[in-house]
């Protein structure tokens, strides 16, 4: 049946790309999520919006499973394909399409790599502002399906506010073209924000236009180190007040010494618990004076204990280094993700909670803290021991994260600030959306896609 039905795909669309070698079912069936073995249908490469139809319409038709993939960077199993679906991969829909001077607008295919779009903006002396550590192997379209944060998300918002305009394959196939890039538009529900965020479950990006922002003032970047957990909600707080932000991210001790294990070079001597890269506009003597000032008193009153001032711009990537590259530093210790946020206001409060909660569970696992502290978002990584098989470690880890849903839920808190639910949280969904939202998101989703053909088990069960 599988076989005829992809015999009956190729002559409905005789130019489409299908790979169905066992190296690229494996390549493109999974994310950066190591949990789930690939074991797809095949993978599709269109080239055309018309072709991306064409295998929506066939897989209603046939009732093929279709999972969406980009740069597949994700780490919560949005982009896994294990059950014999058909992938749809954008990576050959790669292109800038056009820039708009007055409209200060990018339109690309879903495919483009982040980084890709930074250098198109640029070009025109302007900046796609949302920007993280996968920058150059994720991809745009990723990005939309994910709602993606990163390290500017303090400054500019979420890849949300950056989307001016989808042109969007729904699950039946039919061509959606939403808000067109107007910056009014005040003509009923908004579908562009429902798709982004949606991992791929309701339709699929095939064009976006996005806006783009003048570039920031020339900026330092800093390297803190804290004492407690205490002090970098308080450096936050006189940092905020100060100067103007672009990035606050902060780490650990723990995560420092994979980083550092990893290539990284130290800039901070001694041990320190907690360490802050911190990035803000610095374009006169004035702004510098502040900056330093603001240091200053964080070490009078002993919520800094040391840091540093990059004096170049390798110094300041050396700096950056040091916090992004702690992802990749980890992913051979097979680390369970939790990303998980709260309202700045509830940090603290929570922090303590959790701090107890991890200590008393984790007593003998390396646990590594990092992330987004400027949005209240944390990145909390179990790092798998030797002496536990992987599936005692994630039964170990499933039964923590469910004690941690409920104390986020005690705080207003969400269990995706910025990864997704994917397969990964998909159990922890009601932590952090109502039943009466859960309902709503499914009528939603069978609207959209009536055969329930896209992502399946994604999200939802
Ligand atoms: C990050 O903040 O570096 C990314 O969210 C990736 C991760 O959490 O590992
Ligand atoms: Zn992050």
């Amino acid at each position: 049946m599988t076989a005829d039905a992809l015999a009956e795909l190729s002559r409905r669309l005789p130019d489409l790309r299908l790979l169905t070698e066992a190296g690229d079912l494996e390549h493109y069936g999974r994310d950066w999520t190591r949990r789930w073995t690939p074991a797809p249908l095949a993978i599709a490469l269109p080239a055309s919006i018309e072709e991306v139809q064409g295998i929506m319409r066939w897989a209603n038709e046939n009732k093929v499973a279709i999972v969406p993939s980009g740069g597949r960077t994700g780490l919560s199993g949005g982009a896994v394909a294990a059950h014999g679906e058909l992938v749809l991969s954008l990576a050959r829909m790669n292109r800038v399409l056009g820039f708009d001077a007055v409209d200060r607008t990018l339109t690309v295919q879903p495919g483009i790599a982040l980084e890709a779009v930074h250098g198109a903006a640029r070009e025109h002396g302007l900046i796609y502002p949302v920007d993280f550590a996968a920058r150059g192997s994720c991809s745009i379209g990723g990005n939309i399906a994910t709602n993606a944060g990163g390290i500017r998300v303090i400054r500019y918002g979420n890849t949300r506010e950056w989307i001016a305009g989808l042109k969007v394959v729904a699950g039946n196939g039919e061509l959606l073209d939403l808000n067109r890039g107007l910056i009014k538009n005040s003509s009923g529900y908004d579908f562009r924000q429902l798709v982004i965020g949606s991992e791929g479950t309701l339709g699929i990006v095939v064009e976006a236009t996005l806006r783009l922002a003048d570039p920031p003032q020339p900026s330092q970047v800093m390297l803190l180190a804290l004492p407690d957990m205490d002090a970098l909600m308080q450096v936050f707080a006189l940092f905020r007040a100060r100067l103007s932000l672009q990035a606050f991210e902060f780490f650990t001790d723990m995560a420092l010494k994979h980083v550092l294990a990893h290539g990284a070079q130290r800039a901070i001597d001694g041990e320190h618990p907690y360490y802050v890269v911190t990035e803000f506009d610095a374009p006169d003597e004035r702004a510098q004076e502040a900056a330093l000032t603001a240091f200053e008193q964080g070490v009078e009153q002993g919520l800094i204990s040391d840091g540093v001032i990059a004096q170049s711009d390798a110094q300041a990537a050396a700096l950056w280094r040091l916090r992004e590259g702690i992802t990749e530093s980890l992913a051979p210790h097979k680390p369970y993700k939790n990303d998980i946020s709260v309202r700045i206001s509830a940090v603290p409060a929570f922090l303590q909670e959790i701090q107890s909660l991890l200590t008393r569970e984790y007593p003998d696992i390396e646990v590594v803290w990092f992330g987004h502290i400027g949005d209240g978002n944390l990145h909390i990584n179990v790092l798998k021991p030797d002496t536990l098989s992987d599936a005692d470690f994630i039964a170990q880890c499933e039964h923590v994260t469910k004690l941690l849903a409920q104390t986020l839920q005690r705080h207003g808190g969400s269990i995706s600030a910025e990864h997704g639910i994917g397969l990964v949280k998909r159990a922890y969904l009601e932590s952090t959306r109502s039943a009466a939202e859960i309902a709503l998101m499914r009528g939603v989703k069978s609207v959209f896609d009536p055969n329930g053909i896209l992502n399946p088990g994604k999200l939802f069960a």
